[in-house]
Order: structure tokens, then sequence, then C-alpha cells
């Protein structure tokens, strides 16, 4: 540089940072920045140059044109540093988006399960019976012999006992604690631990020593219904089931009882579905709350009535799906579920 005044020192120090800033804001790689860097800040750098050409000045000039000097160094400096620092959150948000695993993809490959069929037959009764007033209790699988057979009117002396197959646990005295065979104790429970009036549906797995056929699975499920309330008749329990009837297979079906026997109802009655080609298909029992099973329960039979039914869940399902062989449900086939 020819002209080595103050002045023109101060004029080429401003105008090497205004440059350097321009450069360095552009510069998109590390190597051109590590080369941008060495010409800016290096031996052979405008910058040295315009040092050596302080010894020229006086020492007032040299003073304060020197500091100015340093301060552009000191600018040009923490400009590569930020622009190294630029760079390397670039390159960081590049490995990032590089290496990005998208595992939505793999979840879509993974085929998705479906609530069980009887499951979801258990789902809608529940809500068909809760849309029409009842609420859901449930009950323990394991139970005593007060709550499976005693107290529902049936002394081991009953013939009635024969026809439940039984399935004993080891626990306590013999025959005395036992797979629930129906969902009937659920009725003893609710009546010892609620005041009438009682509106109640029961869903659960039931129990029976028998061996698995087309039409019989050992562990099935039953959904029992109880009502206790004042000036209950039979024609309450008949209207009871056939709005159950109708609302879970659609309107055009309707319902019929025919007269039965359990200990546990007086009197009983099987209740049957129409089908679409003018035939029955039974469904399960009901009647009216025997008297014996309401002072049982401390409930006075003067003053309330009640009916109750139970029927096979797994049962309705096959008549709903018209499957060949109740053995489909429990085989866990998925070619088959994934139909339902
Ligand atoms: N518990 C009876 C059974 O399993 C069904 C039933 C329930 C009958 C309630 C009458 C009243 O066979």
């Amino acid at each position: 540089m020819s002209d080595s005044s103050p002045s023109a020192i101060t004029a080429e120090l401003e105008r090497l940072a205004a440059e350097a800033t321009r450069k360095l804001a552009s510069v998109d790689e590390l190597a051109e920045l590590d080369r941008l860097a060495g010409e800016l800040l290096g031996k052979r750098s405008a910058l040295a140059g315009l040092k050596t050409s302080l010894g020229a000045l006086d020492p007032e000039d040299r003073r304060r044109v020197g500091r100015l000097l340093n301060d552009t160094r000191a600018e040009l400096e923490a400009a590569v540093t930020a622009a190294r620092e630029r760079l390397a959150q670039a390159e960081r948000r590049r490995r990032l988006e590089a290496e990005r695993l998208d595992l939505t993809e793999s979840l879509d490959r993974i085929p998705r399960g479906h609530v069980h069929l009887v499951s979801q037959a258990r789902d809608r009764l529940e809500d068909v019976f809760v849309g029409m007033g009842f609420t859901i209790a449930e009950g323990p699988e394991v139970e005593t012999d007060w709550y499976n057979f005693e107290a529902l009117n049936i002394p081991d002396w009953h013939p009635a006992r024969g026809s439940f197959d039984t399935l004993f646990v080891e626990l306590g005295e013999p025959e005395q604690v036992m797979l629930r065979s129906h969902t009937s104790p659920v009725q003893i429970r609710v009546m010892e631990s609620t005041e009438p009036p009682i509106y109640i549906v029961a869903p659960g797995r039931t129990y029976r020593a028998d061996t698995a056929d087309a039409t019989h699975l050992p562990a099935f499920n039953q959904i029992e219904g109880l009502v206790v309330d004042e000036d209950i008749t039979m024609a309450d329990l008949a209207g009871t089931i056939d709005e159950f009837v109708k609302a879970f297979f659609g309107g055009e079906v309707t319902s019929r009882l025919r007269p039965s026997y359990f200990p546990f109802t007086e009197p009983s009655a099987e209740f049957d579905i129409s089908t679409p080609d003018g035939g029955w298909l039974e469904l399960g029992g009901c009647g009216m709350v025997h008297p014996n099973v309401l002072r049982n329960c401390g409930v006075d039979p003067e003053r309330w009535q009640g009916f109750a039914f139970g029927f096979g869940i797994d049962r309705l399902a096959v008549m709903r799906y018209r499957l060949d062989d109740i053995r489909e449900l429990v085989n866990n086939d998925v070619r088959f579920l994934s139909q339902f």
C-alpha cells in the first residue's frame, strides 16, 4: 500500500472488515472457511501487512491506529469462530437427517389385531342392557357351595346338581369350593349387598366338566340378568327379553318362552329366538326369582318380586354369525378370527 497515512490505514481496516464479513457469511464448507481464515488472519494477510506499515507512523498515531487494528483482528477472529459454529450446526443437522429412522413405516407392516368376537358380543350385550337401564355386576369365578348352589335353592341332595357337571377346586372341605358352573351366584352376591330395587346384568366366565364338541366348551361365558322391584311380573320378564332380543339381533327377530324348570326360579322358562326360516333356537333360561332365594339373601318376598335370566354369550355369537362349531371361538386361528 503506497499511502500509509493514518486515515488511509483506518479506511483500509474498515474495508477489510466489511469484505471479511461478507465473505464469511457466504462460506458453506469447512475447508473453504479454513482457507479464508488463513487469508484474513494469517502471516501474509492484508491485516499483517497493515501492521507492518504502523512502523512509519508517529507514536501517537501508531497507538491509536494500532488499537483499531487489534480491535479489527479480534472482530475477524470472532466472525471466523461464529462461521465455524454455523457450519458445524449445519453439518449436525445433515447427519441427523441422513441417519433418521422412519419407524412409522415398519409399524405399517405389523398386522393389527382387534377385539375377539366373543368380547365384541359381550360388549354389545352390555351396551344393550345399559341402554335399558341395567348396570353391570361381577362376581368371582371360584365360588363356594353356598353361592353356586345352596343359596340358589339347590341343596346338596338336589338332582339338579348333577346337570351342572361341576369342576371342584381342592380347597377347604371336599366339594365345597368350585369353578362357578353358571353366573347365577352373582344374583346372590348382589342381593346380599344391595337393597332393592335391583336391575343388573352380570357377564363372565363359567366352567363345566364338559368335553369340548361342536356345541360345548368346558370354559364358556354367560350373562345373567336380575331384576328385583315391587310389582314385578312374568310380563316384565317376557317384555325385557323381547326388547333385548330386538335390540341385539334386529327388529324382525322375536322371542318366546317355553315352560321349563330351574330350582332358583318359579315359574321357570326357557327362551327361544325366531330364525328367518320360521324356526326357533333356544337361547337361555329364565323365570321369577324363587321366594326361597329372596329369603336366603334377606329380601322379603312379600314386598319384593324379581325375575332372572341367563344365557351363553359364546352360543349367542355362534347363532349370530352362524358358525358350525363353537370350538372355532377358542382355536385362535387368525384366519378365522380376522373375519369378525
Ligand atoms: N343359571 C342357569 C343355567 O346356567 C340359567 C338361568 C339363569 C335360569 C337365571 C333361570 C334364571 O342353566
